[in-house]
């Protein structure tokens, strides 16, 4: 549900107390006695578990094609818009090179309804609004964010058409916006709006530009906490380590939003409010092996940049996805599929 920010305190506890030896080392991929010692050597770890228990609310996911409409909040660069766009539109491509962001979306597509109709594979790029002039101001709260909603689906000059269906928010925040939670425990969340505030129940997520408030929480690895010495940041793909920080936040919301959009699909844990969801189960973990402090084997360019998986011109570091059917964290750059 929530994007938590704390994963990098559990890294600092699994680095300082379990094994030093792990390091981060995403390519070459060389397993350290000590970490197969923890997760059981060949066992595959990468967050399977016995003690997970996904399970079906009932409710409705977005099997109808989706379409992704955008709230550029604050000051936004055309190149980070441009970045974040082809992130959104990679994940319907039917030529992306192989291991692909249409791949990572399979895992999203194996969750189906009670009617037994899967997500739908096509997601595109609707309408766009910006919020240039910071209409709420720079500090949002969960609430004023539905406002930030309603005035973009209410503007008087074009307005963000209303898709309850198939529609989904993207409310995108730039480096100067605080919202409530940012960098102590979220990076970004996804809910749905009030009939009361917005008029409608829309589906909506929330990601914040974390460059400058808090990038070793919210891009990492792109940029580490200051209280792990020694650990150095990878390279982003994309040249610009808060945006692509988002794009992995970005992925993890929109997966959560096709597949538990009211609140009452997929998800585990006994408490509807605090929903542990398909992203949530995998955070972290962006390939083979991962788990614990260790990102999984990724690949590195020739440039230098980290990333798992290909778009349509660009490359990205995306988390893996719970995948219910064999009941562990899966994405495109497994090794062993
Ligand atoms: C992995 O570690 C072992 C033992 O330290 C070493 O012999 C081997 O060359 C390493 N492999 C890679 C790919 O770094
Ligand atoms: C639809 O979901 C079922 C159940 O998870 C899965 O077996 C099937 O492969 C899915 N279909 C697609 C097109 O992903
Ligand atoms: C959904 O998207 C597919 C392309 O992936 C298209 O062929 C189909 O016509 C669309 N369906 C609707 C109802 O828009």
């Amino acid at each position: 549900m929530r994007y938590p920010a704390f994963l990098p305190l559990s890294v600092l506890i699994l680095i300082v107390f379990i094994s030093p030896a792990i390091g981060w080392r995403p390519w070459p991929h060389n397993k350290t006695e000590a970490y197969d010692s923890i997760y059981g050597g060949s066992k595959k770890y990468e967050g399977s578990s016995e003690f997970v228990h996904l399970r079906y609310h009932m409710g409705p996911v977005l099997t109808a094609n989706i379409t992704v409409h955008t709230i550029w909040y604050g000051t936004w660069q055309r190149n980070q818009k441009k970045i974040i766009r082809e992130f959104i539109n990679s994940i319907s491509a039917v030529d992306s090179k192989h291991p692909s962001v249409s791949g990572w979306w399979k895992t999203v597509q194996l969750y189906t309804d009670q009617t037994g109709a899967n997500i739908s594979r096509t997601l595109r790029l609707g309408a766009e609004k910006n919020d240039r002039f910071y209409s709420h101001g720079k500090k949002l709260t969960r609430l004023s964010i539905q406002s930030v909603i309603k005035s973009a689906v209410t503007a008087r000059t074009k307005p963000l058409p209303i898709n309850p269906q198939s529609g989904l928010y993207l409310l995108l925040t730039s480096d100067d916006v605080y919202v409530q939670d940012f960098c102590g425990q979220v990076c970004g969340f996804h809910y749905f709006t009030f009939p009361s505030i917005v008029g409608y129940t829309l589906p909506y997520a929330w990601v914040g530009n974390s460059a400058k408030q808090c990038p070793g929480v919210c891009a990492y690895p792109f940029a580490v906490p200051d209280y792990i010495p020694g650990l150095k940041p990878l390279k982003s793909p994309n040249g610009d380590v808060g945006i692509d920080g988002m794009v992995s936040v970005i992925g993890h919301e929109i997966a959560e939003l096709a597949s538990n959009p009211l609140v009452n699909a997929w998800y585990a844990g006994q408490d509807p409010s605090f929903p542990v969801e398909i992203a949530d189960l995998c955070e972290g973990i962006y390939g083979t092996g991962g788990g614990g402090s260790y990102t999984g084997q990724l690949f590195n360019g020739e440039d230098g940049a980290t990333f798992n998986m290909n778009g349509i011109r660009r490359r990205f570091l995306v988390q893996w996805l719970w995948n219910h059917v064999v009941n562990y964290c899966s994405g495109p750059n497994a090794l062993d599929q």
